[in-house]
């Protein structure tokens, strides 16, 4: 049966290690493997902006020997005149799989269950489990074993990447804190889900509206912009909701000594991180934006190996 990637638990935690070993083991021999030798097409299409999600799809699709096609909704059926459904029928007869960054979850659903090739979510408003598989090669390269260590995110709960760390890091077995204003909470299914997977695996999930008792002792500590893609209009009220959730210098003093910082960008200095956090040396964001590449070429061999 084809599978797809389209949540961080789409992947089981067995399943999640053996995609982040190929992943390490590609990124060591970075043209070792073509599974998409032929050329074969991957559809890789934007509903909305990117620089890292659209560079490392194309680069790491013609690195396994296919052909990226990269889609601007905007100028395409889809969103308009044609349904995900309809889309994924037309695609599935021409490429090998089908990437989509998008707005609504429920696109991505119908999308999958429409089509026989796998679709992989490259970020929707309520998950980015891409960027997941990243963060966590990036852990480990920089902290061995995932299992056990502490991750804590600070600012935005509601966050599409709150809800992906609540479940690719319990799915880890690791420890997962969030801190945030009562105005910005993770989905309550997502943190259940979190949950019932952190008791297979011995993770745990902490939430807290205060920032220092999030990060105390945490062995990585992340955050995301305040404003998401599409919700722009909402930049005034959710300055001044997060603003008391800044990772400061201050707040990582509250991490371990050799806590390092993650943010899958882009990044508003100023806002949810200070310049001297993000640019200073726990700062590991240029090896966590590379780990797109590798870890997303490994997601897809893994994929089309089960398609
Ligand atoms: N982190 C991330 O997904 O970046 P882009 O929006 O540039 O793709
Ligand atoms: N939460 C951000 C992530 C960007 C990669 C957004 O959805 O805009």
């Amino acid at each position: 049966m084809t599978r797809h990637f389209l949540r961080d638990d789409d992947l089981s935690p067995a399943e999640q290690a053996e995609v982040l070993d190929l992943a390490a083991a590609m990124k060591a021999d970075r043209w070792g493997r073509r599974p998409l030798e032929g050329p074969q097409t991957v559809a890789v299409i934007f509903d909305k902006s990117s620089t890292r999600t659209r560079v490392s799809f194309a680069v790491g699709v013609a690195d396994l020997g296919g052909s990226p096609l990269i889609i601007s909704t905007a100028s395409s059926q889809l969103g308009g005149k044609e349904t995900p459904a309809d889309t994924a029928r037309v695609l599935e007869r021409m490429v090998a799989a089908i990437v989509w960054r998008t707005y609504a979850q429920s696109g991505l659903e119908e999308m999958a269950a429409g089509t026989r090739v796998p679709v992989v979510n490259a970020l929707s408003d309520d998950f980015h489990p891409c960027q997941l598989l990243a963060d966590l090669l990036t852990i480990r390269e920089h902290k061995g074993e995932l299992a056990g260590l502490t991750v804590a995110f600070v600012g935005d709960g509601a966050d599409n990447m709150v809800h992906s760390y609540l479940l690719a890091c319990t799915t880890a077995g690791m420890h997962v804190r969030v801190g945030f204003p009562e105005a910005y909470a993770p989905s309550e299914a997502v943190v259940a889900d979190a949950r019932r997977i952190a008791e297979g695996t011995g993770g745990s999930v902490v939430l807290t509206h205060d920032p220092e008792a999030a990060v105390a002792g945490a062995d990585v500590v992340v955050t995301d912009t305040w404003v998401s893609m599409g919700r722009e209009d909402e930049k005034a009220v959710r300055i001044e909701a997060l603003s008391g959730y800044q990772v400061t210098e201050a707040l990582m003093a509250a991490a371990k000594d050799d806590a390092v910082f993650l943010h899958c960008l882009p990044a508003d200095r100023g806002y949810e991180v200070a310049p001297e956090v993000i640019d200073g040396p726990r700062s590991v964001i240029w090896d966590e934006a590379e780990n797109r590449l590798h870890a997303q070429k490994a997601l897809l061999a893994w994929l089309l190996e089960r398609a």
